[in-house]
């Protein structure tokens, strides 16, 4: 067995629950420490999950603790200098998504990494949510024929009573990001695509950004974008929807080919493939309910089983960072290589560019 990396935590909010308990657990890292500005907060995680130690400064856990990964969960403006501190200390780094506001800055950190010989690697969990998998699968064995359509909408009441982004008495780091709190979730979209598109090259991009709900506080509550490009196989079009005035909440995705098509929701697990019928018959239209209806209550019972198994959103994140900790080990390529960043953080810019806008 290899030994354990060495391993530590920059930012102890939200999202570093869903990492911590990965590296509480894991026999491929010692958490060794973890840093917030807040000592108390630094305090109380490094207790909770077993770390060696909390730490207020970064370079100081960086020369103490000599993690050899480093987990970047700070707000997305504090990314590119302590990234950057990180790798030059020769650290492998983790850093939550959007890893940089440009894809020029992504591409600075990247060749920063490179000159250090670590790996820069950004957090693309929805990848590694089983539903993804699945549909991944699905398109690789051809069962919905070409690619024709990727449509990713999310639906999420950012601008609700209680949704820190509304909170007007501590106003959240993100709307300072170019496309404002819509940078929380566009990486998301951008890698989706790119994933099940099969890497279609977007050759037209379009995209209405709105504020419908107005006011000074958010750049842009609504996005509604049209991608057309080639992916080897033909043309395919995306789409990519996200309001905050319709519910319930959801993250949903389609894939439409030749032969069929795949659906998912990572909020509200399960997947429904509508095909070609075994043996190619057209059924009656009362069979044709019943087949349908037994399909919608199988995706129910998943569904409920999913929930009961506390299967959330997150959990392709800790398979994620699995497989980044096994190939470290290993000394490969982390299963999201810098391709696949630039491709999301390139994307995220032609969406946010003003030639694009309608
Ligand atoms: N992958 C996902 O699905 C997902 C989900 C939620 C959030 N995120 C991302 O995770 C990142 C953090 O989000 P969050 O919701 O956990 O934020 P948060 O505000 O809950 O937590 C951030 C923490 O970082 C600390 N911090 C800020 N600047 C610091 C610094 N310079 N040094 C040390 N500590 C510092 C804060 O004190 C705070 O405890 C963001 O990039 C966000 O987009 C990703």
């Amino acid at each position: 067995m290899t030994s354990p990396l060495r391993a530590a935590v920059i930012g102890a909010g939200a999202i570093s629950l869903e990492h911590l308990p990965f590296l509480q657990q894991s026999e491929r890292a010692n958490l060794v420490g973890i840093c917030d500005l807040s000592p108390v907060s630094a305090r109380i995680a490094a207790r909770r999950f077993d770390a060696e130690a909390g730490y207020t400064d970064l370079a100081h856990m960086l020369r103490q603790a000599l993690p050899q990964v480093v987990h970047v969960l700070t707000p997305p403006h504090t990314h590119g200098p302590l990234v950057r501190l990180c790798l030059e200390a020769g650290a492998h780094v983790v850093c939550e998504k959007p890893m940089a506001a440009t894809a020029d800055e992504a591409q600075e950190l990247l060749t920063v990494a490179a000159t250090n010989k670590v790996h820069l690697v950004e957090n693309h969990n929805y990848r590694f949510n089983d539903e993804v998998v699945a549909l991944k699968a699905l398109i690789e064995q051809g069962r919905i024929g070409d690619v024709c359509e990727v449509d990713i909408r999310m639906a999420l009441q950012i601008r609700g009573e209680g949704s820190r982004f509304a909170d007007l008495s501590n106003i959240h780091p993100i709307h300072a990001m170019p496309a404002g709190v819509l940078h929380d979730f566009v990486t998301h979209f951008a890698y989706l695509l790119n994933e099940l598109s099969g890497g279609a090259d977007w050759q037209r991009v379009s995209a209405a950004w709105s504020n419908h709900g107005g006011g000074e506080l958010f750049k842009f509550d609504d996005l509604d974008a049209t991608l057309i490009g080639p992916n080897g196989a033909g043309q395919v079009h995306g789409r990519i929807r996200f309001s905050c005035r319709t519910s319930p909440d959801v993250f949903s995705v389609t894939v439409r080919g030749t032969e069929g098509q795949a659906s998912t929701d990572i909020f509200h697990p399960f997947l429904e493939v509508l095909g070609p019928r075994p043996g190619g018959e057209q059924l009656t239209p009362i069979v044709n309910h019943i087949v349908n209806g037994t399909r919608l209550a199988g995706a129910g019972f998943r569904n409920f089983g999913q929930k009961l198994l506390q299967h959330g959103p997150y959990h392709g994140l800790s398979r994620f960072l699995d497989s980044t900790y096994e190939a470290l080990q290993a000394d490969q390529p982390p299963p999201v290589t810098p391709q696949h960043i630039m491709a999301a953080a390139s994307l995220v810019d032609r969406l946010l560019d003003q030639e694009a806008r309608l």
